[in-house]
């Protein structure tokens, strides 16, 4: 028997089209995903088969043309502007391919924004922010801007950001896409610390061993999932092994 508070993230039928008639794009058909707290699960799929649309929708970044999508139980797909925005604030965390920092601000301060946005008080907020530098190594980097860090640590700091508010899913979109492989690594890591913590992820990734830090492999093609695995090595530590790391 599962209850259904047991999922964070649902959606049924899901779609999302461009254009019309000749140029139509399918870029979601269809989708239907029931992901669970704590649970990590990650979209694989070639270039164009809807894997960002789909987290868009998920996370309340975009409006569907169709279909369900619930956040603890929460629709989604119904919500005016308003409650998107406070859903995006409070609820779901973005990391993005291209780390969207803000480059004026430091570190500290791009992770104390997300807290601020959500109302929290400057000391709160700044409190928070240095928690969670802390927790992803870059304490001694706070002050730092973006332009004076590497990609591994900017993505870092984007994680910091997107743990903010404490959401109930973080919604990863090719985190590593832009890094190389001793920064994916450390940002693999990092994913792996947060599934341990019992934080819901989903991740956009092509990069197996990021999917492999999984409990769930879903593969997407033409906007649908067309095969789904279940993985053993997300959290028994058999992630080291597989990569070549010796811990
Ligand atoms: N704003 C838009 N207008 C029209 N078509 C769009 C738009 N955004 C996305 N698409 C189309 O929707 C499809 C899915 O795009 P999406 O960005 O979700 O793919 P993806 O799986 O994330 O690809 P990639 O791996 O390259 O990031 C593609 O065919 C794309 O061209
Ligand atoms: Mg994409």
């Amino acid at each position: 028997m599962t209850a259904i508070d047991e999922f964070v993230l649902r959606a049924r039928g899901l779609r999302k089209e461009y254009g019309t008639g000749e140029g139509l794009v399918r870029a979601v058909d269809g989708v239907d995903l029931d992901v669970r707290a704590g649970e990590t699960v990650a979209v694989m799929g070639p270039s164009g088969c809807g894997k960002s649309t789909l987290l868009h929708l998920l996370g309340g970044l975009d409006r569907s043309t169709g279909g369900e999508v619930s956040l603890d139980g929460r629709r989604v797909d119904l919500m005016s502007e308003r409650a998107l925005a406070r859903l995006r604030r409070a609820d779901v965390g973005f990391v993005f391919q291209s780390f969207h920092l803000m480059e004026e601000l430091t570190a500290i301060e791009n992770v104390e924004l997300s807290a601020l946005l959500a109302g929290r008080s400057p000391r709160a907020a700044r409190r928070r922010a240095e928690e969670l530098l802390a927790r992803v190594g870059l304490t001694e980097r706070a002050r730092f801007l973006p332009s004076a860090l590497s990609g591994g640590q900017r993505q870092r700091v984007a994680v910091a950001r997107a743990l903010c508010n404490e959401p109930r899913v973080v919604l990863a979109d090719e985190p590593t896409g832009n890094l190389d492989s001793a920064a994916t690594l450390d940002v693999l890591r990092l994913f792996e610390s947060l599934h341990d913590t019992g934080q819901t992820l989903v991740i956009v990734t092509h990069d197996a061993r990021i999917a492999a830090t999984a409990d769930r492999l879903i593969t997407m093609r033409d906007g649908a999932f067309v095969d789904e695995t279940r993985l053993t090595g997300g959290s028994t530590g058999r992630l080291g092994a597989l990569v070549g790391l010796e811990d």
